[in-house]
């Protein structure tokens, strides 16, 4: 039996992934366009607690003041009366022409200008609608040919236009954090920012880093053959995870956008087991949105999208019973205990210990049997061996 979901579990949706039509590069939409009002009531029924949306899902570029107010309403009606909480807004700064070089480094000042101001109209409006996670996404920041763009420059003006954006949102004293959602390539052949490593060492070079984190997307760090579970744990550990962007890759390859746990079931395995768990010696944790950014794939109905979406959510409460489930088990725990994973939680010297105290310590260096040491058998395989029978429900 599958648990169904509740308001407690902050399950999010975009709004852009269940109105998607499935138009790919080789072929036309399958699918008809559907209303966001009517998203947010199939939403609801599925049992999520919250949407996010891109200024341009909800008002189609160009739309002129009234057409906004009136759709904006419409949407905020909506979600109010099914108890949809809006906990994230995004800008789409890739899907005009005009952005074909990017948004915030572009080569064209004048595009840049544009966008900065598009995004700074859609903190407005997120701070009216009452979210708290900005998240800026950057897939036409990049490039094809490493000649058409200086590389430096751009960072320097990313660097300038996340610091104008985070520096407005702290003046106007706006309760909103900015989380950066990193990507290696698609639709740019590569993308600025590629990585939580690389947006990591951006954001430590901001004047308004405080306010800027991370919203790491399960499929995005796997295309780029990274490990999304020590991705996030690092982000978590930096104090910068803010958001999540949670789907399912099938190794190194286009952006898949599966359901969560459709690509590699282990991996979303200890990602819920971190998310729900947290370190095993204690640490941060995250305490955001569990969040979904996934394609119903190309060939469903209606019918399909709204079977993904509860697959979604079923998949992450079944995977955090097994989880839980893990973590109690003595077996497993004793297994943990034998495998060192709290000795590593003991700091390398000891309290007040110098650095002349370890040059001093021969057992450390001078008498220290590093063949005998070699033969430490660690126990990892029999460790992960319970965490797949667990997460197989054979225990
Ligand atoms: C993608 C991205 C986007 C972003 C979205 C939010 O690969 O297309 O994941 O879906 O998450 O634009 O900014
Ligand atoms: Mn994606
Ligand atoms: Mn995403």
């Amino acid at each position: 039996m599958v648990a169904a979901p509740t308001p407690e579990d902050r399950f999010s949706f975009g709004l852009w992934t269940v109105s998607w039509r499935a138009r790919d590069p080789f072929g036309d939409p399958t699918r008809a366009p559907l209303d966001p009002i009517e998203a947010i009531e199939r939403l609801a029924e599925a049992g999520a607690w919250g949407v996010t949306f891109h200024d341009d899902d909800l008002i189609p570029f160009g739309s002129d003041a009234a057409t906004r107010d009136r759709l904006i309403a419409g949407f905020r009606d909506a979600c109010a009366q099914h108890n949809i909480t809006i906990e994230m807004v995004t800008t789409n700064l890739f899907t005009h022409p005009v952005f074909k070089d990017g948004g915030l480094t572009s080569n064209d000042r004048s595009v840049r200008r544009f966008a900065l101001r598009k995004v700074l109209r859609n903190v407005e409006l997120t701070a009216d609608l009452g979210a708290r996670t900005f998240v800026m996404w950057g897939g036409r920041e990049g490039s094809e040919y490493d000649g058409s763009k200086d590389i430096a420059a751009a960072l320097d003006r990313y660097r300038e236009g996340v610091d104008t954006i985070a520096g407005y949102i702290t003046d106007k004293g706006y309760d909103i954090k900015i989380a950066l959602e990193p990507k290696p390539n698609e639709p740019r052949g590569d993308i600025l920012l590629p990585t939580v490593g690389h947006a990591l060492g951006f954001i430590a070079t901001l004047e308004h880093g405080d306010i800027v984190g991370l919203n790491p997307e399960v499929g995005h760090e796997q295309m780029a053959g990274l490990n999304y579970t020590h991705g996030i744990a690092q982000a978590l550990w930096s104090g910068k995870l803010f958001h999540l962007d949670l789907n399912g890759q099938r190794s190194i390859k286009y952006d898949q956008d599966l359901v969560f746990g459709h690509g590699d079931l282990l991996s979303a395995f200890f990602t819920v087991d971190l998310l729900e768990n947290g370190f095993p010696n204690g640490g941060p944790r995250y305490t955001g949105p569990r969040h979904f950014d996934y394609k119903p794939s190309r060939t469903e109905g209606y019918d399909g999208v709204w079977a993904s979406v509860r697959a979604n959510m079923a998949t992450y409460l079944l995977l955090k019973e097994r989880t839980l489930a893990f973590r109690a088990d003595p077996e497993v725990q004793q297994a943990m205990a034998a495998s060192g994973i709290a000795e590593l939680a003991k700091p390398t010297l000891s309290q007040g210990e110098s650095v002349a105290d370890l040059l001093a310590d021969r057992s450390a260096f001078e008498d220290f049997d590093a063949d005998k040491v070699g033969e430490h058998s660690y126990g990892f395989v029999y460790l992960n061996q319970l965490a797949v029978e667990h997460a197989l429900g054979g225990r």
